[in-house]
């Protein structure tokens, strides 16, 4: 069997492949609260035969929120939807994820499709968005954040904890915090993004101090034997990418002494300065870096979803874990896409028992059934 089908465990959760569906945004909630769409489109993707599903950015705090359409957690009632899809996707055999995170200044956001641009916050969809610093990302997000206080601080670690809490509750099985992508904890250890003069900026571990506190205070409430992992930025590829990789890969061998059990390795995305090199896998190098040097199990995504060097990443040890994305809204059953290119021969596995008696049926695999 190819290496990106055999099972994987970590702490007490298997997963049945190497194939993880990240978290990606539907921008479909209603205050915070997941609709029919969430369960049905979740629900599919997890029939579509990946180890683990992890349901997009789910926000710890109305402000936290990416859009108004984004999922929170932040208070009771919206468990109950999350249990729904959660159940949808252990239904259909895949371990349920889901990924909490705060927005920071990139909050209060129009969704993709109506101009992904800052919503003022005199409009009723708009509200005042906190950062480390009062410093706007800029561009399309103009809107300048309020300093967060110490309060603030504790606050927003808080919610993290109480929103893991709940997480809990909906019956989820994996937890990702949302330190990357220049949102809230990103901006935090961003050197341009956080310009405090207190304990929480200055020197790499000043502005790392947020992250690891969350961690660690999250860590305390999330059980041990379920895992526990961060998706973080370790480089922001504008030109002083060895000291941020340095500084990266020394927070987090802080959060693997914390409690961390894998880290889905991205990048920053908290400046504009950056050249992004997109290619085919093109983070699987510094992933391996990662899990090399901070002795942490790692996945990572961005265009891995070939099929042959997304098995190769697994098979000469780079990753535990391939993050594949978009591929999977194209067609929730890539697994199979995947098993078939990898010449796999047993390619049905990957798909409920109602589909594959047909599917092997007609790919010749089941010719004793012709009738
Ligand atoms: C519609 C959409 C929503 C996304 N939402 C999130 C999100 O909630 N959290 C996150 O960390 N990344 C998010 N991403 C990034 C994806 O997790 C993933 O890294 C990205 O799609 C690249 O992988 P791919 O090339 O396989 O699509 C989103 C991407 C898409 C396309």
């Amino acid at each position: 069997m190819s290496a990106i089908f055999q099972p994987y465990t970590l702490k007490g959760v298997t997963l049945r492949n190497r194939i993880a569906v990240p978290p990606m945004c539907q921008y479909s909630a209603i205050n915070g609260y997941t609709t029919d769409w969430h369960q049905t489109h979740y629900g599919s993707i997890a029939r579509g035969g990946a180890g683990l599903v992890i349901v997009e950015a789910t926000a710890v705090s109305p402000e936290g929120r990416i859009t108004p359409g984004c999922t929170g957690l932040w208070e009771d009632g919206q468990v109950q939807g999350m249990a729904a899809v959660a159940q949808a996707i252990k239904a259909a055999g895949a371990v349920p994820g889901i990924q909490i995170g705060h927005a920071g200044r990139k909050a209060s956001a129009n969704r993709p499709w109506d101009g992904d641009d800052h919503i003022p916050s005199d409009q009723p969809d708009g509200w005042d968005t906190i950062a480390p610093s009062a410093i706007a990302f800029g561009s399309n997000l103009p809107k300048v954040p309020q300093a967060m206080t110490i309060a603030d601080i504790q606050r927003v670690k808080a919610d993290f904890v109480s929103a893991a809490k709940r997480a809990l509750d909906a019956g989820f099985e994996w937890l990702e915090l949302h330190f990357a992508h220049g949102y809230l904890a990103q901006s935090f250890f961003s050197r341009e993004a956080n310009q405090r003069t207190d304990e929480y900026g200055g020197d790499a571990a000043g502005r790392g101090r947020f992250l690891l506190e969350t961690l660690r205070a999250v860590r305390e409430v999330w059980p041990e034997n379920l895992p526990l992992t961060a998706r973080f930025g370790v480089i922001e590829f504008d030109g002083r990418d060895e000291q941020t990789l340095a500084e990266s890969i020394e927070l987090v061998r802080q959060f693997k002494a914390s409690g961390l059990d894998m880290l889905n390795v991205s990048m920053g995305f908290s400046t504009q300065k950056a050249d992004v090199p997109w290619g085919a896998g093109f983070l699987v190098p510094y992933a391996a870096q990662v899990a090399q040097q901070a002795a942490i199990p790692v996945a990572t995504g961005w265009c891995i979803d070939d099929p042959k060097l997304a098995n190769q990443a697994i098979s000469d040890g780079s990753l535990e874990l391939v993050m594949i994305g978009r591929a999977h809204l194209a067609n929730p059953h890539y697994p199979l896409q995947i098993a078939q290119a990898l010449g796999e021969e047993q390619p049905t596995a990957v798909l409920p028992e109602q589909y594959a008696y047909w599917l092997a049926r007609y790919h010749g695999a089941a010719t004793s059934t012709a009738q």
